[in-house]
Order: structure tokens, then sequence, then C-alpha cells
């Protein structure tokens, strides 16, 4: 039986002659255009990365390999005795297209657990900084503190030819992985546990030993694998996994890539939302006094955040133009898992009247809810109710999408990323020139 790597070296040597002929044969041929509006705009559409991992339909929403969320999930081999795959598996999968089987799979489980146990250092490092840093910080903190370990580094000091980068990466990626669930855990357990840790429970699984360490019992592992797994990867241009793409374009080892990445993924515009959002609804809750709330009373907050020149949190998207199909896996979870919670209701209650709200306010593209709108009830309902660190889960789990890409950016010698700006002045010159063209053509 083929081991992970094996199978990703084979997917790698198929894959090689593709990219090569395209850069070699095609290099010149235009897959798009870019605009004065697009320049200013936060390249937003500008086609300019490739990843074969994920895809984004603006209307569908995520593929990861091809498939669906609801097709992912069937697919892949579940933990006995729970309705979401092994975060394992997904890893397979993602790396190499194929979903494994369940041996293929319980191999991964078990090299993961060899390689879980964090450094004593982090943990010392964690309880030297101020208790009221933000659990972003420390959790990009205890990851770039690793950089140490890094066999990247090693063997390209040692004089490691290109097309080996991918190995060493690989390696490196699989060893930080496999320990982000116990550093989540022990930011989590420092900061408002007491620090009372849990140790790992070497028997379980990604999903089930980070329930364990986090104290959370059942069904709590299987709100993590799916937590997990939703949250991995949105194809290349989103801030985090650009991010991580492009620091490890410089041939940064993935502690460096993936601090950086998570680092972007603390910004309230991207993955601090989902914490906003139950920030939102706290204030909103407490404005009401005890009060039910209502569809008017609802209406008349979200206006009062849109007047006070604020974003409704979790709502719109940069590429999505439909209700995101990672809120609506989170909604079918808490239909089936706790219908009658009354912060769940609410959740509905906006998703009622929000779209509506945004529509006629009429700014964004997108009125329809996105991953973050949803994943907070989840968490609050299953007791982790310090909605500051929803983050840091949601960073472990892109964490799992942007270390398979730099993988595969090391496998296919992708440049080290570079665009070229322009001045005020040059798009202004572009500009009048156009309009005269325009003129002339109007004539
Ligand atoms: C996600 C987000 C950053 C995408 O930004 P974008 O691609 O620039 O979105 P749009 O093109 O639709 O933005 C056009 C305008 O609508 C506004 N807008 C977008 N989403 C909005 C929201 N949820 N509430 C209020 N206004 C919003 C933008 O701020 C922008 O206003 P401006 O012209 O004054 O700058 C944006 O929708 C947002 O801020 N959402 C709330 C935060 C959030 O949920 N983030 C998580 C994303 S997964």
């Amino acid at each position: 039986m083929a081991t992970l790597k094996e199978t990703l070296l084979a997917k790698i040597q198929e894959h090689r002659p593709r990219t090569q002929k395209l850069v070699k044969e095609h290099a010149d041929v235009k897959i798009g255009e870019v605009t004065i509006g697009q320049a200013i705009g936060g390249a937003r559409g500008v086609r300019m990365l490739v990843t074969d991992i994920s895809y984004l339909d603006p209307f569908e929403g995520i593929r990861f390999r091809g498939k669906t969320i609801p097709e992912t999930f069937a697919a892949l081999p579940k933990v006995p005795k729970s309705e979401y795959p092994y975060v394992e598996a997904f890893w397979w999968f993602l790396l190499t297209g194929e979903v494994p089987t369940e041996q293929q799979t319980l191999e991964v489980v078990t090299d993961f657990q060899s390689r879980r146990a964090v450094p004593a250092y982090v943990g010392d490092m964690l309880r030297a900084m101020a208790r009221d840093t933000h659990p972003m910080t420390m959790f990009s903190a205890a990851i770039l503190s690793m950089q140490r370990e890094s066999l990247f580094v090693k063997r390209y000091n040692e004089g490691m030819k290109k097309d080996e980068h991918w190995e060493p990466t690989y390696e490196d990626a699989t060893n930080l992985l496999a320990k982000l669930p116990s550093v989540a855990a022990m930011i989590y357990r420092l900061k408002y546990k007491d620090d009372k840790q849990i140790p790992a429970d070497p028997k379980l699984d990604f999903g089930g030993n980070f329930a364990h360490q986090m104290g959370f019992p059942k069904p709590y592992d299987d709100v993590a694998r799916m937590y997990f797994i939703l949250h991995s990867d949105h194809e290349s241009g989103n801030v985090s996994a650009h991010t991580t793409h492009l620091v490890a374009s410089a041939l940064s080892d993935v502690y460096y890539a993936l601090s950086a990445g998570i680092n972007g993924l603390a910004g309230p515009l991207h993955g601090l939302a989902n914490q906003e959002v139950l920030r939102w609804i706290m204030k909103f809750q407490e404005k009401l006094g005890g009060k039910e709330p209502t569809e008017e009373n609802v209406k008349q907050a979200l206006w009062d955040t849109l007047k006070a020149g604020q974003v409704i949190p979790g709502y719109g998207h940069a590429v999505l133009r439909k209700t995101d199909p990672r809120y609506i896996a989170q909604m079918e979870f808490c239909q089936k898992n706790l219908p009658n919670d009354p912060l769940f209701k609410l959740v509905n209650m906006i998703y009622k009247v929000a779209p509506g709200v945004l529509t006629e306010h009429g700014k964004t593209k997108n009125p329809w809810p996105n991953v973050d709108a949803q994943s907070g009830v989840i968490q609050w309902y299953y007791g982790l109710k310090e909605w500051d660190f929803y983050t840091v889960l949601f960073g472990v789990g892109r964490a799992i999408g942007v270390l398979a890409n730099t993988t595969w950016d090391r496998a296919l010698g992708y440049a080290i990323e570079r665009p070229k700006s322009v001045t005020t002045k040059m798009l202004e010159d572009v500009a009048s020139q156009a309009i005269k063209a325009d003129d002339l053509g109007a004539d």
C-alpha cells in the first residue's frame, strides 16, 4: 500500500510536465486584463494565481478537489461513531486529489499522532506573554517560535536541488499541522482556564484530540472536524491563503509563511468577522434589555450599524454572490443538533432580514451571509463562549488548505511573487488616453 508521501510524489511527477508545458509553450497566452478599478480596488477578480486544490465559483461556492462540501463529507472515511470524516483523510484528499481508503487514513492518523508533541519552549513563550494578548497573536507567535524546527531550512543550507524542495516542505507542513490543535488548545486553556492544561490523548485523531484537550465532551469532536474542514481552503486569493503563498514564494519555510497568513486572518474583514458576529449579536441583545428579538428590531439594529458607517459582520464576500455553502453546512448542523437554541433562532432571523436591508442600502455586491455569520453560534452552544478565540479555530482549519498549497507550490517550482506597481500619474495618463480614444471613436 502506497503511503501518502509516495502517492503525493506520483501525483507531483504526473503533474509537473503540465505546468512545464504551459510555461514553456503558452506563457504569452492572456487569461485576463487589469483595469484601474482592479489595481486600486484590491485586485478583485484579477486572474493571477494557480491552484488545483480548491476552486470558488461565485454562485456555487467552494469545491475541494472538484467536490462540493456535501460530496466531500460523504466521500471521506468517517471516524467510528461520528458523523464527520477524519481531518487526516481530508489532508490526504487535498494533497493528492484522491479519496484515501480507511487503511490509508489510519496510517495518516498514526503519523500525525507521532508528530503531535509541542516543544516545551512554546508553552514557556506563551506564558511569558501578557495574558490579555489576543489569542490570534499568541497563535501566530507560537507558530513562528517553532521555525527553528524547519527541515526545509536545514536541507536548503545543505544545498538541496530545486525539484526536492517539496519533500522537506511536506515534512514541515505535516509536523506543523499535527501540532496546531494542541497549540490552539494550550492557548485556550492558558487564557481562559487558569492554565489547567489537558495532556493529549495519544489514541485520538486530529479533531477528537482537539476536543479532548479543549475539555469539551462529544459531539464537540465532530464540531471540530466539521469546522476545520469547512474553513480549510477557499482558493488562493483570500488574504490568509495569499499571504501564506506570497511569503512562501520567497522560499521562507512554512513556519514563517503560515504565521504571516494567520496575521492576515486576524483582520476584521477576514477571519475575525466570526468573533465580530457574536459581538454584534451580544450588543444587540444587551440593547434589547430582555425584550424578544423581532424582525422589526433586528432590522432597526442592522440599519443603526450601517448608518454608523460600519459593516454587518458575516455578510458580503469578495467573490461569492450567493449564500455561502459553508454557512449552509453549519446551518444544517444546527437544524439537526440545536434547532431550538435561541441564538440559532436569532441568527436565522438576521438571515431573513439582513439581505433585504443590505440590498436596500445598495452598497455591497453580495448581500448574502458568509461562513462567519453562523460559526460562532455552534461554538457558543457547546460551551466555547470566549469569542475572541474563534478565529484561532478558523486558523487551525485554514492551515490545512494553505499548507497543502505551499507543498504543491514547491513541487511545481512556482516563482517568487512580484507583481508590478504603477504610479497614480501613470493611471491618470492611461485614463486620459482612453478618453481621447473614445472621443475619436465618437467622431
Ligand atoms: C467580505 C468583504 C470585506 C468583501 O469586501 P468587498 O469585496 O470590497 O465587497 P463589495 O465589493 O461588495 O463592497 C462594496 C461596498 O459595500 C460595502 N459592504 C460590503 N459588505 C458589507 C457589509 N457586510 N455591510 C456593510 N457594507 C458592506 C463595502 O464596505 C463597500 O463599501 P465602500 O464602497 O464604501 O468601500 C465585505 O463584504 C465585508 O466587509 N463584510 C463584512 C465582514 C465579513 O463578514 N468578513 C468575512 C468575509 S468571509
